[in-house]
């Protein structure tokens, strides 16, 4: 077993805070109204069917290694069941992801890493919003593909092939991006060069999440260097992920709060 994951849970249990500490009106808002709320919202029953379908379904599925490492299986093939039970963001976190895409207005979202494409059906809830996922495994981008029909879904775009060549060609349309999730290439170098390129098309309402933000050594160093960051001005971090915010006024402030 890993210690450092735990060293970091040990040091997020002693540092969080609880709403009392919030003084700022936006973080009090953000955390009641954004974090608390998504934690009491309805199960989405048809996403969480197709979760359980999956979370028992066998059949083997190629997995291109694409740089983003894996605690559970780094090469080869894996399972759809595993990939269900192992990769995607649980029912919580989605809904955490669709509370902010409502919180802030989301009308252009970007996510990198779709996998089975659970996440982005929750993202793609918000009709008014247009939301382009990134995925480098064909296998996976197919079944993700599968799944946006059956829910058909007319506001996803995938993205197929590495991001390291997709992203930047992407963000050749200068439109300005209002949530973006990173959860693909969990390492310090792609995470950080994926963040320069995302920020640009940024604005001060903009929020970007990152997953997996103590997951190792490296996301730790990424995650530290993302909210001390020149043009971040606010931050929360959540363990599980870590939420940046761009404006200006909020005074570069930092809080480690829990779900
Ligand atoms: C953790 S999963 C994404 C989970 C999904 N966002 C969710 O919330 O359920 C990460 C995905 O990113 C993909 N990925 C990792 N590195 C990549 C890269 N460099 N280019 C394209 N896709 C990549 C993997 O194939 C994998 O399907």
């Amino acid at each position: 077993m890993k210690l450092q994951p735990i060293r970091s849970y040990l040091s997020h249990w002693l540092n969080q805070v609880d709403e009392h500490s919030i003084h700022s009106p936006f973080f009090f808002d953000f955390y009641k109204n954004v974090i608390k709320k998504s934690r009491k919202a309805p199960t989405h029953s048809q996403i969480e069917a197709l979760r359980s379908s999956l979370v028992s379904n066998n059949t083997e599925v190629a997995t291109e290694d694409l740089g983003a490492g894996s605690h559970i299986n780094p090469n080869g093939k894996k399972s759809i069941a595993d990939i269900a039970k192992n990769s995607l963001s649980p029912e919580g976190i989605s809904q955490l992801y669709q509370h902010i895409i409502r919180y802030n207005d989301s009308k252009y979202i970007v996510e990198l890493g779709t996998s089975m494409g659970l996440n982005t059906l929750y993202l793609a809830e918000k009709k008014d919003a247009q939301v382009y996922t990134f995925e480098g495994s064909k296998a996976l981008a197919n079944i993700a593909l599968t799944h946006f029909e059956l829910f058909e879904k007319q506001n996803i775009q995938i993205i197929e092939g590495n991001i390291d060549s997709t992203l930047a060609e992407f963000l050749q349309n200068p439109k300005k991006i209002n949530f973006a999730l990173l959860d693909a290439n969990h390492r310090y170098e792609p995470t950080m060069r994926y963040f320069n390129l995302l920020v640009r098309r940024f604005n001060d309402k903009s929020i970007l999440v990152v997953d997996d933000i103590h997951w190792s050594e490296e996301m730790e160093k990424a995650w530290k260097e993302l909210y001390q960051h020149k043009l971040v001005y606010g931050s929360i971090d959540l363990f599980r992920c870590g939420v940046l915010f761009f404006d200006p006024a909020l005074n570069k402030q930092h809080f480690v709060l829990s779900l």
